[in-house]
């Protein structure tokens, strides 16, 4: 049986729930990402490492929440702290003491956090970010990396590989995105240059590489980037939204040492439920401020936002940091990742197909059918002296089919990769790579490998 009829098979009752899903949402979903052909499972229950399906199949979890669940589906202290906090409400419209003691965490974690200002995403986070870098400076251009990803505002939405005309999302005027740059990453001379021609108020990156680490960045750029921005008095903004307490409990800054002005966070610092954050330089911040009590959008960054530091992400996020100070679920989760890329390149080699798995901390990669340069170590990515950022893609066909033929066996991955979390044994990394065997196999019988 093909790979996509086993998919079917397995699947009735996901198939009916799209059917409806179609009638009311553009393309049956709600987020981009959750795009599935020929249509997406959907999930009733999820505890631990696990979701279950609503045909009851049960799916080892790489996707955990975008990337929010550090610690797992239903961590017993963040649930715990959720229940009580709906006791007592679920939003004030008013300052409350988990608000401040979820900035405490903050601080005390990521070394960029002198002060922090809460938002409801990591969309509004960036944006928040690149406008507080603007104001700052006094200057209008932005300077990004291509492929790098920061959610969805208007400044951030030029299409990935065709920059430099400006194309872009619809809806988003050719003016928003004239004062946008965008370069390769890993080329310190680009990054000289348009520093020294353009008037740039802010460069902003992912500081693993573009789309979580899928392109790593070369480490020995970043203290780069820091004296290089701090020469040409550029707001340097790290988007930690992926990164933060995941690369490190501090994120790349505690782990490379190179501390930006601004970092922007998201999922894990919520715990699950919805929350970003804008952590930073006390004066860089201070923009925010009324002083006067002043509600006007003049001579200020303002910021409203009904959802800001509500008291249930306030108490998901205060019990979810309080696990990751510990630094035991990064650990955990990194010593699994890194045995799962183990495993996950002694199938493609046993296997005879040319491709090869990489990660970082907790963020596992793989590139299948197409020749990339061996891992170092079987983890990291050797691109000592490849200033280029392109790397080999998976060709439409074989993302597929991995995905369904993962997902036939029980893993659902998060492109072709996933996170790890605290709530994976060592019994799910071993699944994994036997369902990894299995589809792979199944993939070259199709004649796909
Ligand atoms: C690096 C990065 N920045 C920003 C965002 C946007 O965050 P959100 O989806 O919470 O708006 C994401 C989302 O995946 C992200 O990966």
């Amino acid at each position: 049986m093909k790979i996509i009829e086993r998919y079917e098979e397995l699947h009735p009752a996901s198939k009916r729930l799209h059917q409806r899903a179609l009638s009311v949402f553009p393309d049956g979903i709600t987020h981009d990402i959750r795009y599935f052909t020929p249509f997406p499972l959907y999930v009733e229950r999820a505890e631990g490492a696990y979701k279950w399906d609503a045909d009851g199949n049960k799916i080892i979890d790489f996707i955990n929440a975008h990337g929010a669940l550090l610690l797992g589906h239903n961590y017993p202290a963040v649930k715990e702290a959720i229940v009580r906090q709906i006791e007592r409400g679920t939003h004030y419209g008013a300052s409350h003491e988990l608000e401040i003691q979820w900035a405490e965490r903050v601080e005390a974690l990521i070394p960029s956090a002198e002060s922090v200002r809460f938002t409801s995403s990591g969309t509004e986070a960036t944006m928040m970010a690149l406008r507080l870098a603007r104001a700052y400076t006094g200057r209008r251009t932005l300077l990004r990396f291509r492929q790098h990803f920061h959610g969805w505002n208007d400044n951030m939405v030029g299409t990935p590989g065709r920059e430099g005309v400006h194309p872009h999302a619809l809806g988003v005027p050719d003016e928003t995105l004239s004062s946008v740059v965008v370069i390769p990453q890993n080329d310190p001379d680009a990054l000289r240059q348009t520093l020294s021609e353009e008037d740039v108020a802010a460069v902003i990156l992912e500081p693993t590489g573009a789309h979580w680490g899928t392109v790593p960045l070369d480490e020995a750029i970043l203290p780069v980037l820091r004296e290089e921005t701090a020469k040409a008095g550029a707001v340097l903004i790290f988007d930690e939204v992926v990164t933060g307490f995941r690369a490190s409990p501090g994120g790349v800054q505690a782990a490379s040492g190179v501390v930006p002005d601004l970092t922007t966070l998201a999922k894990i610092l919520a715990g699950g439920l919805p929350g970003g954050a804008v952590a930073g330089k006390q004066e860089m911040l201070a923009l925010i401020e009324s002083g006067d009590g002043r509600r006007d959008f003049q001579d200020r960054v303002p910021h409203p936002g009904t959802y800001n530091a509500n008291p249930l992400s306030a108490a998901a996020g205060n019990a979810a940091l309080e696990v990751v100070a510990t630094g035991d679920p990064h650990r955990h989760a990194e010593k699994l990742c890194r045995d799962l890329v183990g495993r996950l390149n002694v199938v493609l080699s046993g296997q005879g197909v040319a491709g090869c798995a990489y990660g970082l901390a907790s963020m596992f990669h793989m590139i299948i059918g197409a020749e990339c340069p061996p891992p170092i170590g079987g983890f990291g990515w050797d691109w000592q002296g490849k200033p280029g950022d392109r790397i080999p893609s998976n060709s439409g066909d074989i993302f597929w089919a991995l995905r369904r033929g993962m997902l036939n066996e029980g893993v659902d991955l998060m492109g072709p990769g996933g996170m790890v979390s605290y709530a994976h044994s060592e019994a799910d990394i071993e699944h994994t790579a036997g369902a990894f065997e299995r589809t792979i196999a199944a993939m070259k019988e199709e004649g796909l490998l």
